[in-house]
């Protein structure tokens, strides 16, 4: 029995298709390569070159997949905010497209979903049952995908789980790209060219390691659980302990600079995984001293 995974070659999906290789599943990747690339595709993956705004229900069924784990998404939230429209065709249309192939497949889904993007400012670590702001049209695509999940599932069975992820870091995230600040911090300290903060760096995060989520995903896969689950540390990280962090591990004393604010940031974004530890035995065991110093190594060694 095969396993689809939408998105296999992006930055997370390459670490989930490296885990499920490993354990000797076969595995499908379905990717337009429009911020994935090729080489995260390993050689004992097959390569599908698929844009989800298209039906997949024939790949899906070609392939008899048990389960499809959905990562391909527009994942920027400013490209969604710039251009709503073609986010929520990829994030919104292209997860009914996914939950069609499952539907005519009777496969099981696997989302993953936001936390940081869904629950709004966090006083404390969010649970899943809180209420759900999202401040861009990324995260309201992303709510909007859970709830064609929960449709599909009562209207005709189709089992499904969604992921909640933190702020996601690792080896093979962009470091040249708007998102990802622990990548674009460390590119920026290997390549000498100064580190911006923007405001007072005091916006605290939930970074939970890329390895860490592929153990998740795994572990959600297997289990037969259903509905929400966060993924993340429940520890709240500030910019500037990060980037003290990302120093410390680059044997850097290179100043950041503080630009302005940006508009609509968060405060802070930090995710309660009690759920998740209690349905999936799942518990973020790479600390963020461990899963710098992984990604810094992966960065000099792809320089
Ligand atoms: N990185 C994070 O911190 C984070 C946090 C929460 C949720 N997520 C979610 O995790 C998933 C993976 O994110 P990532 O950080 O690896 O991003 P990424 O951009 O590296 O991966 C997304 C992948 O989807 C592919 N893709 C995009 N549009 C597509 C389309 N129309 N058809 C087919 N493939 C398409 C891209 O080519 C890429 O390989 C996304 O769903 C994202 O929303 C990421």
């Amino acid at each position: 029995m095969a396993v689809v995974v939408t998105g296999g070659a992006g930055f997370i999906g390459s670490h989930l298709v490296e885990a499920l290789l490993a354990r000797g599943d076969e595995v499908h990747v379905l990717d337009d390569l429009s911020t994935g690339v090729l080489e995260n595709v390993p050689a004992a993956a097959t390569f599908h070159l698929h844009d989800i705004r298209e039906p997949l229900d024939t790949i899906v069924r070609a392939v008899e997949a048990r389960s499809i784990i959905h990562l391909a998404a527009q994942a920027d939230v400013r490209v969604s905010v710039a251009e709503p429209g073609r986010d929520a065709a990829i994030n919104v249309l292209g997860t009914v497209n996914v939950l069609e192939a499952a539907r005519l497949a009777g496969a099981r889904v696997v989302f993953a979903s936001t936390g940081g993007a869904i629950y709004g400012e966090c006083e404390r670590p969010a649970r899943e049952d809180d209420p759900c702001l999202p401040l861009s049209p990324y995260g309201a695509a992303k709510l909007a995908g859970e709830g064609y999940l929960g449709a599909f599932a009562r209207l005709y069975g189709v089992a499904h789980v969604a992921l909640r992820f933190g702020n996601v870091y690792g080896p093979r995230q962009n470091p040249h790209g708007e998102a990802g600040v622990v990548a674009i911090f460390l590119g920026r300290l290997l390549s000498g060219e100064t580190c911006r903060i923007f405001g007072d760096g005091s916006q605290g995060r939930d970074y939970v390691f890329a390895g860490d989520v592929a153990r998740a995903m795994l572990s959600a896969l297997d289990s037969d659980v259903g509905g929400v689950l966060n993924i993340g540390t429940g520890i709240a990280t500030t910019v500037l302990e990060l980037y003290e962090v990302c120093r410390s591990v680059a044997g850097s004393d290179a100043r950041a600079v503080h630009e302005a604010e940006r508009v609509g940031e968060l405060g802070r974004s930090v995710l309660d995984g009690g759920l998740a530890a209690t349905a999936i035995d799942f518990h973020a065991g790479t600390s963020l001293s461990a899963g710098v110093a992984a990604t810094w190594h992966s960065l000099q060694a792809s320089n």
